[in-house]
């Protein structure tokens, strides 16, 4: 049974060029859409411009353009980026178009009638000298919280305290540099708790991922908010219907936008868009970024429901990109345009590398440069590409070109990478594509070594039929494992079927073999990752000066504080099964003392039951004095690999949490339990 789908990535801001921060997210979903396409599939991949709201109106007006121009220019150079990347969308749209316009309107009348609108009166900052209403980005002045000056009116970037704007100290319009006044003006706000029940029923049926829906709770306990989804003109965006100068918020119209996108699509395909977006004959799925959850999640869907339209089926949220271990950063050269890597590097060596780091939870990915030289060149061109750049050319060299026909033994090696299909096939589907990759790579080395034990280019001066039977398994073995890599490396997967002389292959097509037909000659396949190449592209990434205090920041829409946690980049995720190896015991702290040179350490000596003697140094010297310890019961782990440290060897840890410093709590069992007990 083929599936029908549509699948949406984000709409990247038209404000500001594309980045490989967003490449993270276009290549997770390009991925996932080109493996459905090839399981036979139905499915589109829709996305635009997100185009309205005060930055794109401000630059386009610093730049002296209209804002229609400047997102007409954005959009081209977007589209360029992504088609360069191989991100193969079916339609990449705009929300600054007539089907959204239409689209936008009918949600907000029939959430107005549905009673899910209300009028409020507020208090706005306003910039009397340029005659417009302020954001809060665009109010600067001293935190309130740190006193740092010069940060945006939400949030501040020392401290990372957020607030009010009305907070500020000594806040000016970034426009005008003037100070704001405060205005009142009426609103638009939607009501979103009217939508909480049908919500928890969504997430219920598995709207969103496990560790997303826990940070949803969150939300949910501290209480949903009316939305202000109106904003006063002069604003760059659609103008609420029976409203004068009053429009849409870009957030409004911006979801919308997947919607215009797919119905453009259906107008010039002749489908009909009412029925592929509500028939139900299709699922439904986003893909986004973790800084965006709260409009996915909460007024998306709500909105839909107000307007008694189908809701996605699932939101896929990934994490955030870090390079070298580190947030990406202009002064380090790590801001990397896609524009500079393509100047520098093979758009293929990313996708390859993002698809050994996604494993579909919402977990950061690092791009560590000297890792992803390693891998590209151990693994893509030391294995998968060797083999198929070991055997060709001996084929078309020595041999005519053509494949011959499979021995038992190469018959039985193509059987166990076919085996793997199915495996490889819920890898994908799960947005697990580490593991594909994981292995892909393991079945090249098993290819290597069987071909290392023919030694065909040994055995093809003396036996040159056996030497074919031989290249005839490996490329044969070649195929399969592109095929099972085509979502992540097409272009790499077109030159070896075109070098195979081969139609452009799916899944169906692994089981099937090639024997007794020619061959063209060999394709270079790709390249090795050239260290200075990517040392340029860091070089050319980095400031050439420092930035002229110019007049407006090019800022971005605000987007709500992540909850508690989320800054923090996760950790991979961990199985119940691994967590289950931790052996937690109870153990009886014999002996507690300072160590010299360290003044957060203390050593501990533990009682853990049957005569087990375990020392450990503890990082708790500032919330515990050695001698109130002696005599107390603790939580050890008991099974965790011996650590030298400078000061010794540590056979165990102490479990505490707390922020640190002296704010470190010990788990305590002083309740009950003896030493050695294992606690579960
Ligand atoms: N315009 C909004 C989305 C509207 S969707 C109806 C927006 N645009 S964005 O350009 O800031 O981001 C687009 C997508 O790229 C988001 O899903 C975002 O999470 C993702 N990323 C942007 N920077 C990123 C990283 N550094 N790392 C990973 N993904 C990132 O938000
Ligand atoms: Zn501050």
């Amino acid at each position: 049974m083929t599936r029908k789908m549509l699948v949406t990535s984000a709409l990247p801001y038209a404000n500001g060029p594309i980045h490989i921060g967003h490449l993270v997210e276009y290549i997770q979903t390009d991925i996932w859409v080109r493996f459905q396409k090839l399981c036979g599939n139905t499915c589109y991949y829709f996305c635009a411009d997100d185009t309205h709201g005060t930055p794109i109106m401000i630059r386009a007006k610093n730049e002296g353009i209209r804002p229609e121009d400047l997102i007409a220019r954005m959009h081209g150079e977007h589209l360029r980026d992504f088609t360069a990347f191989h991100v193969g969308f079916d339609n990449y749209y705009t929300t600054h178009s007539p089907e959204n316009r239409e689209l936008s309107c009918l949600i907000y009348e029939r959430a107005n009638a549905a009673g899910s609108i209300v009028e409020k009166n507020i208090q706005q900052a306003y910039d009397d000298h340029e005659k417009m209403w302020l954001p809060d980005r665009f109010i600067k002045g001293t935190c309130p919280r740190c006193k740092a000056e010069n940060q945006y009116g939400d949030s501040c970037d020392v401290c990372g305290a957020h607030y009010q704007a009305s907070e500020l100290i000594n806040p000016v319009s970034a426009v005008s540099g003037k100070p704001p006044v405060l205005k009142e003006s009426t609103h638009y706000f939607f009501r979103l708790t009217d939508y909480a029940d049908r919500l928890k029923q969504l997430f219920a049926a598995g709207y969103v991922q496990d560790s997303v829906q826990n940070k949803l709770e969150e939300w949910f306990a501290a209480g949903l908010k009316d939305w202000d989804i109106s904003r006063d003109g002069p604003y760059f965006g659609f103008e609420i219907p029976g409203h004068k100068d009053k429009y849409f918020y870009v957030w409004l119209d911006a979801p919308i936008g997947y919607m215009a996108s797919c119905k453009n699509y259906c107008q010039r395909n002749g489908l009909d868009f009412d029925k592929v977006w509500n028939g139900g004959e299709y699922e439904i799925y986003h893909f986004i970024g973790k800084d965006i959850m709260y409009f996915h999640a909460l007024f998306w869907p709500a909105l839909l429901f107000a307007a008694d339209l189908r809701r996605p089926d699932k939101l896929f949220v990934h994490g955030f990109l870090t390079v070298n271990g580190q947030k990406m950063s202009k002064s380090k050269g790590t801001f990397i345009m896609a524009r500079t890597y393509l100047e520098h590097l093979d758009p293929e060596y990313l996708r390859y590398y993002y698809a050994s780091k996604l494993s579909g939870d919402v977990g950061d990915i690092d791009l560590n440069l000297d890792d992803f030289i390693n891998r590209v060149n151990a693994d893509l061109v030391g294995k998968l590409a060797n083999l198929a750049s070991r055997c060709g050319p001996m084929l078309t060299g020595k041999l005519d070109g053509r494949l011959g026909s499979l021995d038992t033994a190469g018959k039985d090696l193509l059987a166990s990478l076919v085996a793997a299909k199915q495996d490889i096939i819920a890898d994908y589907e799960q947005l697990n594509y580490a593991s594909v990759v994981r292995r892909v790579t393991a079945m090249a080395d098993v290819c290597n070594k069987y071909t290392e034990d023919n030694q065909p280019w040994v055995v093809v001066k003396t036996d040159p039929e056996r030497a074919r039977i031989t290249l005839t398994t490996i490329l044969n073995a070649v195929r399969i494992l592109t095929i099972y890599l085509k979502p992540v490396i097409p272009a790499f997967a077109d030159k070896i079927e075109r070098f195979l002389d081969i139609p452009s292959q799916t899944f169906a097509d692994v089981e099937m073999t090639l024997e007794d037909r020619p061959i063209k000659n060999f394709i270079r396949l790709v390249e090795r990752v050239d260290k200075e190449k990517v040392e340029a592209m860091i070089e050319q990434s980095k400031p050439a000066e420092q930035p002229a205090a110019g007049p407006a920041p090019a800022a971005e829409e605000p987007k709500p504080a992540l909850p508690a946690g989320w800054d923090e980049p996760l950790a991979p995720e961990c199985t119940i099964e691994d967590f289950a190896k931790v052996d937690l015991r109870i153990a009886r702290v014999l002996k507690a003392s300072a160590v010299e040179g360290a003044d957060k350490l203390l050593s501990l000596e533990l009682d853990l039951g049957g005569d087990v003697i375990r020392h450990v140094f503890a990082g708790i010297a500032k919330a515990y004095k050695p001698e109130d310890l002696v005599g107390r019961l603790v939580v050890c782990v008991a099974n965790l690999k011996p650590r030298k440290m400078r000061f010794g060897l540590s056979e165990g840890m102490v479990c505490a949490s707390g922020p640190g410093g002296s704010e470190v709590f010990l788990l305590s069992v002083d309740s009950g339990g003896k030493p050695g007990q294992r606690i579960h």
